[in-house]
């Protein structure tokens, strides 16, 4: 089986969006991974196909109905039984490569897209449901944030980038930033490519990177020295 993603949305027609093209795009024609768009809509069983009402104690908005989302989630767990199902939302903990990796060596995920002011609290213990955030910022709506969490998962998928794909020595794996790059030309408007890593000597190489990963990392990244 490949690994399966299933995505409860208002905007079934946002998927696979991005993730249909380059890297993403053809590991999921060579069947390594799979897509399922569910229309949230589908789970309202009144005559105006309602999923969404006014929050108690007033305010702005609307908050998605708990019953609607619950029976979405159902469905959903029984066609990918063992799968966790994850709410995007900005009231989640933040997404991070640990929890990436935890997710793309399982049988896949399924995610709940919040719209409006948000989802009915109670689902998230009455279902079992994971909030997770991409950022310290308020999007139109989660499914973005799915794009970016599928597209973080699908890149680790075994055979889907290849070589690269062992991911060592990139950002967050080490709990630093990566360290820079350059390419040819060796100078470009002035500014020249460091010395030592036109110098052949790997351990210089080796150890100058490990250097500039801690000294950058201090500088755009302290958050991730001290957590
Ligand atoms: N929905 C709206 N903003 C979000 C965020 N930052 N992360 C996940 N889901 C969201």
């Amino acid at each position: 089986m490949s690994w399966q993603a299933q995505v409860v949305t208002l905007y079934p027609e946002m998927f696979p969006g991005p993730l249909g093209v380059s890297l993403a795009g053809r590991a999921m024609e060579g069947g390594r991974w799979g897509l399922e768009a569910i229309q949230l809509r589908d789970f309202a069983e009144d005559r105006h196909r309602t999923v969404d009402d006014t929050p108690a104690g007033g305010g702005p908005g609307m908050v998605l109905k708990v019953d609607v989302l619950a029976r979405a989630v159902d469905a959903a767990r029984a066609r990918l039984p063992g799968a966790p199902v994850l709410a995007l939302t900005p009231r989640g903990p933040l997404l991070t490569q640990k929890r990436v990796r935890e997710l793309a060596a399982g049988p896949g995920v399924t995610l709940l897209c919040g719209r409006f002011e948000g989802f009915d609290e109670r689902i998230f213990e009455g279902r079992g449901v994971e909030p997770v955030s991409i950022g310290d910022y308020i999007l139109s709506g989660g499914e973005t944030a799915a794009l970016v969490l599928l597209d973080a998962c699908v890149r680790l998928l075994d055979g889907v980038m290849g070589a690269a794909s062992s991911g060592v020595e990139e950002s967050f794996e080490s709990g630093l930033l990566e360290y820079p790059h350059y390419t040819r030309p060796a100078v470009w408007e002035g500014h020249a490519i460091p010395e030592v890593l036109t110098s052949g000597d790997h351990g210089k190489v080796e150890a100058w990177r490990k250097r500039k990963a801690f000294e950058d990392t201090r500088l755009w990244r302290p958050d991730l020295l001290t957590d």
